[in-house]
């Protein structure tokens, strides 16, 4: 019998192979295939096509990547390996633009170059191995708080209308918004999930359907324009959506699509509750003005699950893969240290301040 989705883990390290194992997500829900990646440039390759995607996912990733692509490097002095390092450290940070936890990874795995140079390159290479493991590991406790925190908003029947996917296939276990409902499942708890399909890549039909069913939840697919109706028709009591990056301020940048479902909850009177670990806000950012939006080619719109072309050949396109939601259409952001309330800029200072 095929083993749940639930029961692997989306992201690891194959210590025997040195390989960067993964689900490969472009096929989900059809065919669960394991990856097992060895080269950069097939790594890269993951990341940038969203076999792996998901702020945390990606993050992980690239940590265990970059430390693959380091055991190559041959040098004799540590300086000399951090010029060969960074290289490669800019061409994993190449791969998506948007999610800020790529960044944040690859810039704590270059933290472990810099903080050791009185070391051997072996040590170093030693350090980085740890380091990967441990953004890993972190990851899965992460989740797990941010889902406790996040089910402690919850009530055992309630319904939840979710946008993308944010989920165990977006982190290493449970996710950030779906880890609640995974937490929640395994005291018994039963929740209806309505799942936005999210347009164009479908990783709300694709995956969070794929894994909500897989946990035994009753899950509903909509296409993204029936929000509205669902929430209309009282079906809603809480909106959860995960982050791709946070501004100083509270803005949200997260999935093209987002954005408009927080302003039909604040409509219908329905919380919008916002999961991400504390790696995903961008303390640099004072607004969520300055978050580079990644431009994804037309044809996932036009052409992409078509047998034929579903527009004109001469029409343009504009496919955003992610907007930013308002910080005022915010009713809480669920973190692994607890609930951030408005003000955000307060809160999330204060949260720095640690
Ligand atoms: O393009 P994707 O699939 O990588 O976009 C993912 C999202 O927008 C998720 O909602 C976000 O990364 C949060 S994942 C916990």
């Amino acid at each position: 019998m095929q083993e749940s989705i639930l029961g692997v883990d989306t992201v690891s390290l194959d210590e025997e192979k040195n390989a960067l194992v993964l689900v490969d997500q472009t096929l989900l829900p059809g065919e669960v295939k394991i990856l097992s990646l060895t080269r950069r440039e097939e790594i890269f390759e993951a990341i940038a096509s969203l076999r792996v995607r998901g702020a945390p996912a990606i993050g992980v990733a690239a940590a265990i990547g970059i430390y693959l692509a380091a055991r190559e490097i041959q040098a004799d002095t540590v300086d000399a390996f951090y010029a060969a390092f960074m290289p490669v450290k800019a061409y994993f940070a190449s791969a998506r633009p948007t999610a800020v936890n790529l960044f944040w990874a690859l810039d704590r795995m270059e933290r472990v170059v810099l903080q050791n140079r009185g070391l051997s390159v072996a040590e170093v290479k030693g350090l980085l191995h740890d380091e990967a493991v441990a953004i890993r590991a972190e990851d899965i406790a992460i989740c797990h708080r941010i889902g406790e925190n996040g089910l402690s908003l919850l009530r055992d029947g309630c319904g939840i209308l979710t946008h993308c996917n944010a989920g165990q296939l977006a982190a290493v276990r449970y996710g950030t918004a779906l880890a609640p409902i995974h937490l929640g499942r395994e005291r018994g708890w039963n929740f209806h999930v309505f799942c936005d399909e999210t347009r164009p890549l479908l990783q709300g039909s694709r995956l969070s359907a794929f894994e909500l069913a897989a946990d035994g939840v009753d899950t509903t697919v909509i296409c993204d324009s029936m929000a509205a109706q669902v929430m209309k028709n009282g079906w809603v009591d809480a909106v959860l959506v995960g982050a791709d990056r946070i501004a100083a301020n509270g803005d949200v940048c997260n999935k093209i699509g987002t954005s408009g479902v927080a302003i039909l909850a604040k409509h219908y009177g329905i919380p919008f509750y916002v999961c991400a670990p504390v790696s995903t806000i961008d303390i640099t950012l004072p607004t969520g003005e300055g978050i580079p939006i990644e431009q994804r080619a037309g044809e996932e719109i036009t052409q992409m699950w078509y047998k034929a072309p579903m527009a004109p050949q001469e029409v343009k396109t504009f496919n955003p893969a992610f907007d930013v939601t308002d910080a005022s259409l915010v009713t809480g952001i669920v973190t692994e240290y607890g609930v951030l309330r408005p003000d955000y800029g307060e809160a999330i200072q204060k949260l720095f301040a640690w």
